[in-house]
């Protein structure tokens, strides 16, 4: 692979860099990618099964997803599922839970053409309502497909064909529904990193964001001494920067003056009084304990707090 290094950075030019690295550069930067579990049938009706993580959404009106069967690598070969759709242009692509995994991983292994995955897998079958291949029961989520396009990406080893389709039915399990929406901790769905790396969206690993209202002020019209701080990170400085608009000198005071004369609420409240009363007689670590405090009720949600407080300490 031919390397440059610049600016802490290794580039790399993929015409000069062999296929796997290649490969392996996608599968490990472009993750967690969703996992599509895609179901075909032969022109002689044999079902097919297989894995593909090079697979997203692109459009909802309609709705529209797109996945990429490539040659082999190894030889130039076509996938079974690559030349079933060019037969019979239809598919059904289901999202793939933990529990599903080594299952999918067996649907994976190179199975002949003859030879079906879901009885080599185990995979008990659903009839589709509009399109010919079958489902699979133990997804929670099924989309079946009508393929409106076969996109090839190159034509050797390697090379991607984007199967683009377009979903002409949805099917969601019912004990995957709360309160009408789909519960990211019942899907328990996995994506796929590099290498043997996946990820399991459950857990910890899920967390929750709300979406911006309106327009940020923007990171750039913080004060140097909030920009500069050593203490709050990029991430930080983005929340404080998602607010729309920054109080006034008046609303700064009365906000202090009520923390001042009420009762702490917070470990946060607490840090940022402690470190008012030693503001004159240790006034470096006092700074210190106010500019923390405000990271912690950023972390926690209570941005205002953090916007009034940093904002009451003067610049440097
Ligand atoms: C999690 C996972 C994701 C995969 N993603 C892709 C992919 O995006 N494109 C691809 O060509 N092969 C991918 N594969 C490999 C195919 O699933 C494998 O080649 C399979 O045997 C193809 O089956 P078929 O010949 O029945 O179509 C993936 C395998 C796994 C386990």
């Amino acid at each position: 692979m031919k390397n440059s290094t610049a600016n802490g950075f290794v580039s790399i030019d993929p015409d000069q860099s062999a296929l796997k690295e290649v490969h392996n550069l996608l599968l490990s930067g472009v993750s967690p990618r969703p996992i599509a579990l895609v179901s075909t049938i032969s022109e002689d009706g044999i079902d097919n099964l297989a894995p593909f993580s090079f697979f997203n959404a692109f459009g909802a009106n309609p709705p529209y997803i797109a996945f990429s069967p490539a040659y082999s690598g190894k030889d130039g070969s076509a996938k079974d599922t690559l030349l079933n759709l060019e037969k019979v242009p239809q598919c059904v692509v289901h999202a793939v839970p933990f529990e599903l995994l080594d299952q999918v991983l067996l649907s994976s292994t190179a199975y002949g053409p003859e030879q079906s995955e879901f009885v080599k897998a185990g995979l008990e079958t659903l009839e589709s309502e509009v399109v010919r291949p079958k489902r699979v029961k133990y997804s929670p989520f099924h989309m079946e497909c009508q393929v409106e396009q076969i996109i090839p990406l190159g034509d050797t080893n390697g090379s991607g064909n984007l199967v683009l389709c377009r979903v002409v039915r949805f099917h969601v399990a019912e004990n995957v529904m709360q309160d009408g929406k789909m519960s990211p901790e019942a899907l328990d769905l996995i994506g796929r990193n590099g290498f043997n790396y996946y990820t399991r969206a459950s857990g910890s690993a899920l967390f929750k964001v709300d979406k911006p209202a309106g327009q940020g002020m923007g990171i750039d019209q913080l004060p140097d001494h909030i920009r500069n701080s050593d203490i709050l990170s990029g991430n930080d400085l983005g929340k404080l920067g998602l607010l729309e608009n920054m109080p006034d000198q008046g609303a700064i005071g009365e906000y202090i003056n009520k923390l001042k004369t009420g009762k702490p609420k917070t470990k946060y409240q607490k840090l940022f009084l402690h470190g008012l009363e030693s503001l004159d007689s240790n006034p470096i670590q006092a700074r210190k304990d106010m500019e923390i405090a405000a990271k912690v009720a950023l972390n926690e949600g209570d941005h205002q707090f953090a916007m009034h407080v940093l904002l009451h300490l003067s610049p440097i």
